[in-house]
């Protein structure tokens, strides 16, 4: 029997808001229950569900009187899930409102099947009301709507984004509703951009933008990475034109030791590789042994080598032997609140505390990862935050701190503190860097 998606999809929103669970992780555990095409739908409906999680609860209100409690819960997102097809899918309305009322069923919870389907049917007669008259009042006032309903976003992140950002907030915001573009980096030990762009051109794969620092190439469309020319072999990458910065900003040269001191999944490691294969080594560190696992897959499918430890940045006693490198990378563990448009469950599983404790860590880890820096090595400082206490506050408070440390001057900080890229900018991710140098001894 074929597997209702709207019933699982509501099984992941609920284990992400309620569990705390990660939307990447859930999702392919449900999918290996989905077939093809389902597996697709399965991912829109909870990205969705996700990204519009407030606007949707704000619908539901209007239309439940009594919130669904304790193992009804997981009815309560199944009606998310109804009110975004009708919202935000091209389903035909019908079929939205069949798929979603027959999944009670499948959740056990056939006599909520009622309920559900009162709720939807009353949704979809004052949606479809207000899109036959879209002058009308309802739509009036959608911008009357409190900010966290209106722009989908805690209302402690709309308060930090809104300081750090006077201007840019609003803008922030609605990138991170956005559906993240894919973008590949070519692996230009193997090949150059231009050649790699030739074979895209041949199988008629369509590139939307180039990125002109770091040659990222955006594509028009997304795919199947295996329908990439030569993925399996490493000819190509996944991943943002904003990490794809780090590489060209470390600048490794031949004859390098070099760290990357928190490597997991790894495509900031290969890369560092593939701009300068003549290292000397390459230590790729991370304290997740189930992540580092990922390092080690990304480097054989592109057929790279480096020493893999799992091992903690704060405690470098318990891993290190003593051999200082010239350059670390330091891509730090964050809020990722840079990269909201390709993880939307951030937004719920994110809580304000978190990030005076996340800065506290990042701090600790310079400090220690600067003791292992060679004098005269350089150490490149990055999240993918937008928050200035993680990275501009942050560097500012070490370099205040840290008598031998530099920052080194880049065009891109424009007279700020290390380089911060806005969400959306370019349509690249959420990102910081800021390159460190350490006084020659
Ligand atoms: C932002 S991710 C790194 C992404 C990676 N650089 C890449 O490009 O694929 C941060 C990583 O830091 C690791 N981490 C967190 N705390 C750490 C610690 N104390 N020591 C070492 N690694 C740590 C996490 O397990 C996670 O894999």
């Amino acid at each position: 029997m074929s597997a209702n998606i709207r019933a699982l999809c509501a099984q992941v929103c609920f284990a992400v808001v309620e569990q705390g669970r990660s939307l990447a992780e859930e999702v392919p555990l449900k999918a290996t229950k989905a077939e093809g095409k389902d597996k697709g739908l399965l991912q829109e409906l909870c990205y969705g569900v996700l990204r519009h999680l407030p606007e949707l609860e704000n619908d539901v209100r209007q239309f439940l009187a009594k919130p669904l409690k304790g193992k009804q819960r997981v009815c309560h997102f199944l009606i998310l899930v109804g009110i975004y097809q009708l919202k935000y899918t091209r389903i035909p309305d019908h079929a939205a409102l069949n798929e979603t009322v027959s999944a009670t069923g499948k959740l056990k919870s056939g006599h909520l099947k009622n309920l559900v389907n009162g709720v939807l049917r009353n949704f979809q007669r004052q949606h479809q009301k207000q899109n036959s008259n879209p002058e009308s009042e309802q739509e009036v006032s959608a911008n009357l709507l409190p900010e966290p309903i209106f722009y989908n976003h805690p209302s402690w992140f709309i308060k930090l984004v809104k300081a750090a950002y006077p201007e840019q907030w609003s803008t922030i915001l609605t990138a991170n509703m956005q559906r993240p573009p894919m973008w590949l980096r070519t692996n230009v030990s193997q090949q150059s951009s231009d050649a790699y762009q030739q074979q895209l051109a041949e199988l008629a794969i369509e590139l939307a933008a180039i990125e002109p620092k770091s040659k990222a190439l955006k594509l028009d469309q997304a795919i199947d990475v295996n329908k990439l020319p030569n993925f399996s072999s490493g000819a190509a990458s996944v991943q943002d034109a904003a990490a794809q910065q780090s590489a060209r900003l470390l600048d490794c040269q031949p004859g390098d030791h070099v760290l990357d001191c928190c490597a997991a999944p790894g495509g900031k490691t290969c890369h560092l590789i593939e701009q300068t294969p003549e290292l000397a080594s390459v230590t790729a560190l991370d304290v997740d042994e189930r992540r580092l696992a990922r390092v080690q897959e990304n480097l054989e499918r592109i057929g790279l080598n480096a020493k893999l430890q799992c091992g903690d940045a704060t405690k470098p006693e318990s891993w290190w032997d003593g051999t200082q490198y010239d350059r670390i990378l330091l891509d730090a563990p964050c809020s990722a609140t840079g990269v909201i448009r390709r993880h939307p469950d951030i937004k719920w599983l994110r809580k304000a505390d978190d990030i005076e404790a996340l800065a506290q860590l990042q701090a600790q880890i310079l400090r220690k990862m600067w003791s292992l820096l060679k004098p005269g090595g350089t150490l490149l400082y990055a999240t993918c935050s937008v928050l200035p206490q993680e990275n501009s506050e942050q560097i500012a408070q070490f370099l205040a701190q840290q008598s031998d440390a530099q920052l080194i001057e880049l065009p891109e900080y424009q007279g700020k503190i290390g380089w911060q890229i806005l969400p959306g900018e370019q349509d690249m991710d959420g990102f910081y860097y800021a390159k460190l140098v350490k006084s020659a001894g």
